[in-house]
């Protein structure tokens, strides 16, 4: 099938394979399996000069942007994602780490909190070029074994109802309890205030967070 040249070097057409090799004369690696796709350094260069730069910064600014270095729970990782995209949507689609929930999308229910560099950050309004190069922590990464005291007291207390708060529930009180071993009712209203949880479970996530203090102490 036959890739049709576009000015300054793409390829728009129906098979990638062949707008890879007819698009690429300087052997351009390894161009995503796209309809559309970059040809080379040398192109983007007659690309910016044939037109103007913004036409093509809007459409393929994506292929013009460096890999995002990310530490996960632990693991390096380097990834070819848009710098702007929110952190959430490269955890749960990119990475796969569905624990993270989607709620408002606008830092006002908690649901997408993880930890970065240790503070819980609602990951839906931070884009990941600002994640780059510090730690992030899901609540895949608290602890596999199910041996954090949060998780054990969770279980213990029987916390959640439908669930889908309940990740951010968790990360937002494991920053609590990381700066304030013995939290008061009123220390852990404050600290879980942007969390909501809709099926109201408020008062068992409290009980739960002065349990796991309690089990977090004993073992200091
Ligand atoms: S989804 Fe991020 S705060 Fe609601
Ligand atoms: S347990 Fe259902 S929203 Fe919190």
């Amino acid at each position: 099938m036959l890739a049709t040249p576009l000015p300054g070097g793409l390829f728009f057409g129906l098979d990638p394979g062949a707008a890879r090799k007819a698009a690429c004369p300087c052997g351009y690696p390894t161009a995503p399996a796209a309809l559309i796709v970059p040809s080379c350094t040398s192109s983007k260069q007659k690309i910016s000069s044939a037109q103007p730069k913004s036409f093509y910064e809007s459409r393929f600014s994506i292929y013009d942007t460096p890999m995002i270095n990310l530490k996960v729970n632990g693991k390096q990782l380097n990834l070819d994602v848009d710098p702007d995209t929110p952190l959430l949507w490269v955890l749960r689609e990119t990475l796969a780490l569905t624990g993270t929930k989607y709620g408002c999308g606008m830092a006002l229910c908690g649901a997408c909190t993880v930890h970065l560099n240790g503070e819980a950050i609602r990951s839906c309004v931070k884009r990941v070029a600002d994640a780059a190069g510090k730690e992030i922590t899901t609540i895949e990464g608290l602890a596999l074994d199910l041996s954090h005291p949060l998780q054990k007291a969770w279980i213990e207390v029987d916390v959640p109802q439908c669930g889908y708060c309940q990740s951010g529930q968790i990360m937002s009180a494991a920053v609590l309890l990381s700066e304030n071993p013995a939290p008061t009712d009123n220390d852990i209203d404050e600290a879980m205030t942007g969390n909501i949880c809709r099926c109201g479970t408020y008062s068992r996530v409290r009980q739960a967070i002065h349990r796991a203090a309690e089990m977090k102490r004993s073992t200091t």
